[in-house]
C-alpha cells in the first residue's frame, strides 16, 4: 500500500512539467527562474530565457520572438558576462533588484533600482519590454526598471533612443560584436544631445553617419524615413526628455529595428510570415553621399555628379590641389572673404534641397519665425547659417549653426531650405533686382524658343524615328506605350556613312560584343562613336531594341551617353559619344601604357565604375544588370574619367525584382560569376562578381584569364593567385610592379583587393551590395573577412559562339560570348 505517497509524487511532477509548459508571463519574488524554463507574454509574442547564441555554448538571458522560427534576440541581460553552463538561475531579491547568478553563486549580473520594492514582480509584455514593477502599483507604468531602458541592438517599436535628463538615462544600441558574441561591438545608434538634437551612427568614437535632426515632417538626413503605412515615428524634445521612438500603425506586424556589426548599418526589417523571411524596409547609411563630412565644410554631396562632392556656390575649395585628387577633407571656403565687422558688408543666401549641416554648434528656438532667426543670426558674427526648425506649412521656429558648416548633402525633392552667410558682393550677384529682372527676361525668352525649337525637333524626329522602327519591325505599328520614351535623336544612315567615311577601316575603333564601333565626325564638329550591329546576327534586333530603349534613358557620368541610333533596312547603328581615350584594357595591360595611370588616377577609375555600376543598379529608373562588365567596357573619357559602355545585354526589371534566370548567357570567359556560367542564375550580385575581377585587374594590371599563360608554374588565374596570396598574409605582392609603394596608397591598395575579395566570393549572398562597395571603397571603416571565391573553371562545352571571328586588338583575350545553354 505504498502507491498513494508514489501517486502523489507522479501527480506533483505532472503538476511541476504543466506548469512549465503551461506558459507564464511574470515570476515573484518567492519564484527563481532557472535554465532551461522561459517566460512568455500574455499573448505570445516575445519569450524570456536562457539561450546560446550562433555557434556559442555559452549561456546568456535574452528575450526573442516567440513565433518566429530562426530565433531573433531582441535583448541579451549579461551581454558582457556569459554564464559558462546552464547553471544560470534568475531570482529577485529583498530589495526589489533582479539578480542572474551561476554555479558558484556570483551574480553575472543585476540590476540597480533606487527604488524599494514591497512585492516585486517581474513580467515579459507583449511589447517585448522585461519589467519589474511592485504588485502594490497594480498595471501602472511606474516601473521599477525596465529592459527598454538599457537596449541591445534592436530598437522594438515603442522603445525609446535618446536621453532622459531626470534619470540621467542614455538609450543607445549597440551592435553584439558577432553573431555568436552579444556583447557591445563598436557600432553605436543613439541620439546626439544638442540644441537641436539628431540621431548618429558611431563606430567607437567617429561618427559614421548622421539621420539629422527633425524638421517636423521627418529627420533632415533621411528623407525617406515619412509617413507610411507601416509605422509612425517621433523625436520628441523638450526639458526632461529627447528621444526617437516609432510605434506601429497595425500591432499585428513584426518591425524591428537593428544594427549589424559586420555590415556598418542600421537596418529596418519586417517579417513576412508567408516567406518566413525578414524583409529589409531600408537602411541607413544608404550611399556615399551619408558618409559623415565627405566633402568637408561647406562641401555639398550630390550623389549623382562626379565626383560627388561640389563646394556651395559662393564657395571654392580651401585647397585647389588636394580638391582636384578627390581629398574633400579640407573642404571649401568662401569665394570673397566674409568681413563681419561691417553689417552692410554681408547677408545671407538662400540655397534649397539640402540636408541641413551637423548640428553640434547650433541654437533652437520653436518659437521665433524666420525674420526674428535671420535678424539674430545677422548680429552673431559667428552665426553662419539660419533656417525654420519646422518645415510643415510656411515654415515655423529658428535653428542657427555657429562655425563651419559640416556634413551637407543635397536632395533635390525633398531636401530643405538654408540661408548661409555670404559678402555682399555675392549676394548682389544673386540679388541684384535689376540684373534679376534681365535674367528673368532672357531666361523667359530662352526657354520658349528653346521648347519650340526641341519641340519641333521631337515632333520630327519622332514621326521619323517611328516610321524607320515600325518599318523595321522595333516597335509594333500600335506600341504607343512605347513611343512616348523614344525622345532619342535619329540620324540618317547618309550621315553616318559621311562622318565615319564609309565606315573606312581606317576610322575602326574595335570590335564590340555585337558588332564593329567607328569613330565618326559630324559635319557640326562633334566626334562620334558609331556601333554598327553586325549583320549576321539574328540576336541582334532584339539586343539592340534593348539598348536604344534602355540607354536612352540612363544618364550618369560613368556612364557612356547615347546620342542616337540609326535605322535602314537590315542597318542597325547606335551613335554614343567618342571616347578619346579608349579603353581601359588598352592602358592597364601595357606595360608602357600603365605606366600613365597612377594610383591615385586608378582608385579614382574604380571609384567611377563602382558609382556608375550602383546608378544601374539601384538610382536609375530601372533596376539595370549589366551582365558583360570588363575592362574593354570601360572607357574613357579625355579627362580619363570611367564611363560604362555596352547594355546591349543588358536586362530590365521591375522595381524589387533583382534575379532572374535566363537560358541564354551573355558575358565573357573570366568575369562571370559562377552561378551565372553554370545556372544562368543573374542579378546584382553577378554584376559585383565582375566589378570583382576587374578591380582586381586595375589593382594588378594583369587580365584574371591571361595570368596562367605568363605563369606556368601556378595555372592559375587572377583570383585564385590573389586569394593564395591573401591566405599567406602579402597580399600586396598582386598588386601591378609599376605602381610606387608609398604608405598612403598601400592602405587604398589594400582594401581595393580586400574589396574585391569580398566581390569575389562564391556565394551571391555573400558579396557586397555595390551601394556597400561604394561605401566601403570611400571609408576607413573595417571589412569581413572574404570567404573562398568562386572560381569560374573553364569548360570546354561553353564553346564561344561568336558572329565575327577576328577580334581586334585590345579585346583578343574577352570574347564576349552569347550562348544557349542545355537546360
Ligand atoms: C547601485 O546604485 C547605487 C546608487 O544609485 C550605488 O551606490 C551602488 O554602488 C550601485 N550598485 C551597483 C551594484 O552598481
Ligand atoms: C493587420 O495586418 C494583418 C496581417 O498582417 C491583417 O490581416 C489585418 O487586417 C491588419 N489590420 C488592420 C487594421 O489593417
Ligand atoms: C524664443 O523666442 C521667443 C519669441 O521671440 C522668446 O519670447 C523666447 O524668450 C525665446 N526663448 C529663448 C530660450 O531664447
Ligand atoms: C554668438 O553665439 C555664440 C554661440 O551661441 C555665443 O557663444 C556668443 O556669445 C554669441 N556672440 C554674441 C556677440 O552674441
Amino acid at each position: 500500500m505504498n502507491t498513494l505517497p508514489f501517486t502523489f509524487i507522479v501527480l506533483n511532477l505532472v503538476f511541476f512539467f504543466f506548469q512549465i509548459s503551461l506558459a507564464v508571463d511574470s515570476i515573484t519574488r518567492s519564484e527563481t527562474m532557472t535554465d532551461g524554463r522561459t517566460l512568455v507574454s500574455k499573448e505570445g509574442s516575445f519569450e524570456l530565457g536562457f539561450f546560446s547564441p550562433g555557434s556559442s555554448t555559452n549561456r546568456y538571458l535574452g528575450i526573442w520572438y516567440k513565433n518566429i522560427p530562426v530565433r531573433a534576440v531582441v535583448w541579451v541581460a549579461n551581454r558582457r558576462n556569459p554564464i559558462n553552463d546552464s547553471s544560470g538561475i534568475l531570482i529577485i531579491n529583498g530589495r526589489g533588484n533582479i539578480l542572474l547568478v551561476n554555479r558558484s553563486k556570483t551574480v553575472v549580473w543585476s540590476t540597480n533600482s533606487s527604488k524599494q520594492a514591497q512585492n516585486p514582480v517581474l513580467q515579459l509584455l507583449d511589447s517585448g519590454n522585461l519589467v519589474l514593477r511592485d504588485e502594490k502599483d497594480g498595471n501602472s507604468e511606474n516601473y521599477l526598471w525596465q529592459s527598454f531602458d538599457y537596449p541591445s541592438d534592436t530598437l522594438l517599436p515603442d522603445m525609446k533612443v535618446g536621453w532622459d535628463s531626470k534619470s540621467g538615462l542614455n538609450r543607445r544600441l549597440s551592435s553584439w560584436k558577432n553573431s555568436d558574441d552579444p556583447s557591445p561591438g563598436s557600432l553605436v545608434w543613439g541620439l546626439e544631445l544638442h540644441n537641436y538634437p539628431e540621431a548618429a551612427l558611431w563606430r567607437g568614437s567617429a561618427i559614421l553617419y548622421r539621420a539629422g535632426p527633425s524638421n517636423g515632417i521627418g529627420v533632415s538626413g533621411s528623407p525617406d524615413l515619412k509617413t507610411n503605412p507601416v509605422f509612425d515615428f517621433k523625436i520628441v524634445n523638450n526639458a526632461d526628455e529627447s528621444y526617437f521612438v516609432y510605434t506601429l500603425k497595425n500591432k499585428t506586424v513584426i518591425s524591428r529595428l537593428t544594427l549589424n556589426e559586420s555590415h556598418d548599418v542600421l537596418r529596418r526589417e519586417t517579417w513576412i510570415e508567408a516567406e518566413k523571411m525578414w524583409k529589409t524596409y531600408a537602411t541607413s547609411p544608404k550611399d556615399y553621399c551619408d558618409v559623415y563630412g565627405l566633402c568637408g565644410a561647406y562641401g555639398n554631396c550630390i550623389i549623382n555628379e562626379s565626383p560627388v562632392c561640389q563646394c556651395l556656390k559662393g564657395f571654392k575649395p580651401k585647397s585647389q590641389e588636394k580638391w582636384e585628387l578627390m581629398d574633400w577633407s579640407q573642404g571649401c571656403v568662401h569665394s570673397e572673404p566674409l568681413s563681419c565687422q561691417d553689417k552692410h558688408k554681408h547677408g545671407f543666401v538662400k540655397f534649397v534641397g539640402l540636408k541641413v549641416p551637423d548640428t553640434t554648434h547650433s541654437w533652437l528656438n520653436e518659437s521665433m519665425n524666420l525674420k526674428e532667426c535671420r535678424a539674430k543670426c545677422l548680429n552673431n558674427c559667428s552665426c553662419m547659417a539660419y533656417t525654420n526648425s519646422d518645415i510643415r506649412g510656411g515654415g515655423s521656429g529658428c535653428a542657427m549653426w555657429f562655425g563651419d558648416l559640416i556634413d551637407i548633402r543635397e536632395f533635390p525633392v525633398a531636401g530643405q531650405v538654408l540661408y548661409i552667410r555670404m559678402p555682399a558682393s555675392e549676394i548682389e550677384r544673386k540679388e541684384d533686382p535689376k540684373v534679376k529682372i534681365a535674367v528673368i527676361i532672357l531666361a523667359s525668352v530662352l526657354v520658349v524658343s528653346a521648347m519650340i525649337f526641341v519641340g519641333n525637333y521631337i515632333l520630327r524626329s519622332r514621326t521619323k524615328l517611328k516610321e524607320e522602327m515600325e518599318r523595321s519591325g522595333i516597335i509594333g505599328q500600335n506600341d504607343e506605350g512605347r513611343d512616348e520614351d523614344m525622345e532619342l535623336p535619329f540620324f540618317d544612315l547618309s550621315t553616318i556613312t559621311r562622318a565615319t567615311d564609309d565606315f573606312s577601316i581606317d576610322n575602326k575603333l574595335g570590335e564590340g560584343g555585337f558588332g564593329p564601333v567607328y569613330k565618326g565626325l559630324l559635319a557640326d564638329g562633334q566626334q562620334i562613336a558609331v556601333k554598327r550591329l553586325s549583320m549576321c546576327s539574328g540576336q541582334g534586333v532584339n539586343e539592340f531594341k534593348n539598348e536604344v530603349l534602355l540607354i536612352a534613358k540612363l544618364q550618369h557620368r560613368n556612364l557612356v551617353k547615347l546620342l542616337g541610333c540609326c535605322i535602314q533596312g537590315v542597318e542597325k547603328m547606335l551613335v554614343y559619344e567618342y571616347m578619346p581615350n579608349k579603353s581601359l584594357d588598352f592602358f592597364i595591360f601595357d606595360q608602357t601604357r600603365s605606366r600613365l595611370l597612377d594610383w591615385p588616377r586608378r582608385f579614382q577609375i574604380i571609384g567611377g565604375i563602382a558609382r556608375g555600376l550602383l546608378y544601374l543598379h539601384q538610382d536609375s529608373r530601372l533596376r539595370i544588370i549589366h551582365r558583360d562588365l570588363k575592362a574593354s567596357n570601360v572607357l574613357l573619357d579625355s579627362d580619363m574619367n570611367p564611363k560604362i559602355s555596352d547594355f546591349g545585354m543588358a536586362r530590365t526589371f521591375g522595381g524589387d525584382q533583382t534575379e532572374g534566370n535566363t537560358n541564354k548567357v551573355v558575358g565573357t570567359y573570366g568575369y562571370m560569376a559562377p552561378e551565372y556560367a553554370f545556372d544562368g542564375q543573374f542579378s546584382t550580385k553577378s554584376d559585383v562578381f565582375s566589378f570583382g575581377i576587374l578591380l582586381l585587374e586595375i589593382v594588378s594590371g594583369k587580365k584574371n584569364r591571361g595570368l596562367s599563360n605568363q605563369d606556368h608554374k601556378h595555372k592559375l588565374n587572377l583570383v585564385a593567385y590573389a586569394w593564395r596570396l591573401w591566405k599567406e598574409g602579402r597580399p600586396l605582392e598582386v598588386m601591378d610592379a609599376c605602381l610606387g609603394d608609398s604608405d598612403s596608397q598601400l592602405s587604398e591598395v589594400l582594401r581595393s583587393i580586400h574589396i574585391s575579395l569580398l566581390c569575389v566570393q562564391q556565394r551571391p549572398e555573400d558579396r557586397p551590395s555595390m551601394s556597400s562597395v561604394v561605401l566601403m571603397l570611400g571609408s576607413e571603416s573595417s571589412l569581413p573577412q572574404p570567404k573562398e571565391p568562386g572560381f569560374f573553371i573553364e569548360n570546354d562545352s561553353y564553346e564561344p559562339h561568336s558572329c565575327s571571328s577576328k577580334q581586334e586588338s585590345s579585346t583578343t583575350n574577352e570574347i564576349s560570348i552569347t550562348l544557349l545553354e542545355a537546360r
